[in-house]
């Protein structure tokens, strides 16, 4: 494996602690301005490549985000393994909590101190069903994820206690975007003949069941803060707009109506585990009305273009996959589609805001981050 340069997330770190450690220091002899302390111990994320950080980078798939133009608007202009031209939501987030940028668990090495402010287990191609993605290649699915999490816990309880690590995850934001695959990778592609198997309405519900299924696993390693973003309108996006023939760039409504069937259920899922679990801040965030909203008022929004990929081919460059910078348009900040799948930094930063404050459009039940993160409890 080649070396690769000091990671920027490692020297923010190593730039936080350090920057800490004078104002503690400074605080004992003036008081000088002082530095926002972090508003939740760590981020940790599970998912898809809606916040695929470079896991990928380390596995043998189609799904990777690792080369030109894919992050050449990201902080450092270099490709990272994000689906975007340059952040996606969770890095957003990362920065309004007060935290470093999160780096993916497959490039750790499993010291505590890269542990203590959060990891991103996300895996392009990864779905909530064990089969979702496999034509890509390989991938970590969403059980494989809770693993690693598990192992997290361990590694923390071993390196700092017992009680300091029930703390950590207790304080810390868990965010999980997860499902997308599970349309385009297995539903609609009716692998395995699924769609004879599940109705719609059925298929859902076995999503749900199985999300229900891995929060009640997270409160168990006492995981009290949870986002939960559910899924985007897909039906809308370049890909499905070429293979459904959109005329004038009208979404596909059999897949979104699927889609907002599945956030109408996860949000009461939510909302009955907050009753359920003592203690649990669970959000849901419903990404669907979000992005509607950006598509549906695109000037407000100061968007130009709401069907066409900036980067791919054929109609609404939504036929074949972003592969090359020449296949990307010059200026992404204008289109809401960097790829054929995939939004641009500008939507994920809107995207961000609103989770983070409702700053454009309410969109997370019951609280947003910042009233999750804010309230002492
Ligand atoms: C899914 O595949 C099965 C078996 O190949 C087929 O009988 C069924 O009609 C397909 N369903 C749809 C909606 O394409
Ligand atoms: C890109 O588009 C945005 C939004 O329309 C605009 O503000 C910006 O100036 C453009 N940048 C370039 C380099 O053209
Ligand atoms: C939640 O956040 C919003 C906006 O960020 C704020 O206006 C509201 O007062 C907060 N509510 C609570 C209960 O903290």
């Amino acid at each position: 494996m080649k070396m690769a340069p000091m990671p920027l997330s490692l020297f923010f770190l190593f730039l936080f602690t350090s920057l800490f450690s004078i104002q503690a220091h400074s605080q004992l002899i003036t008081s000088s301005p002082s530095l926002p302390s972090p508003l939740a111990p760590a981020l940790f994320v599970i998912g898809d490549s809606t916040v695929d950080c470079g896991t990928n980078n380390h596995l043998l798939t189609l799904a990777r985000a690792d080369r030109p133009p894919y992050g050449r608007d990201f902080d450092t202009g270099l490709p990272t393994g994000r689906f975007s031209n340059g952040r996606v939501v969770v890095d957003y987030l990362a920065v309004h909590l007060g935290l470093p940028f999160v780096r993916p668990y497959l490039g750790l090495n499993g010291k505590v101190e890269e542990l203590v402010q959060g990891v991103n287990y996300a895996s392009a191609g990864a779905g909530v069903i064990f089969a979702s993605g496999s034509d890509l290649g390989m991938h970590i699915s969403l059980k494989k994820q809770m693993q690693q999490i598990s192992d997290t816990y361990e590694r923390l309880e071993l390196g700092l206690g017992e009680v300091a690590a029930a703390d950590l995850f207790a304080k810390s934001v868990f965010y999980i975007s997860i499902g997308t695959n599970d349309f385009i990778h297995y539903y609609f592609r009716n692998t395995t003949s699924v769609r004879s198997l599940y109705l719609p309405w059925e298929f859902n519900q076995l999503l749900v069941e199985t999300i229900q299924h891995e929060l009640k696993n997270l409160y168990n390693l006492n995981v009290r803060k949870v986002v939960i973003m559910g899924v985007a309108p897909i039906g809308c996006s370049p890909h499905y707009l070429w293979e459904y023939n959109s005329v004038y760039g009208e979404c596909v409504e059999e897949i979104n109506n699927m889609i907002v069937q599945l956030n109408f259920a996860m949000i009461y899922m939510v909302h009955k585990l907050n009753m359920e679990l003592d203690g649990a801040m669970f959000t849901f965030c419903d990404v669907f009305e979000a992005s509607m909203d950006i598509l549906r008022n695109r000037d407000r929004y100061g968007f130009l273009s709401t069907t066409d990929a900036c980067c791919g081919m054929g109609k609404y460059g939504g036929m074949i996959m972003c592969l090359f910078p020449e296949m990307a348009c010059k200026n992404a900040t204008n289109h809401v589609w960097w790829d054929e799948y995939h939004p641009t930094d500008a939507v994920n930063r809107i995207l961000a805001d609103n989770v983070w404050s409702s700053k454009h459009a309410e969109m997370c039940y019951p609280m947003n981050l910042q009233n999750m993160t804010t309230n002492k409890t």
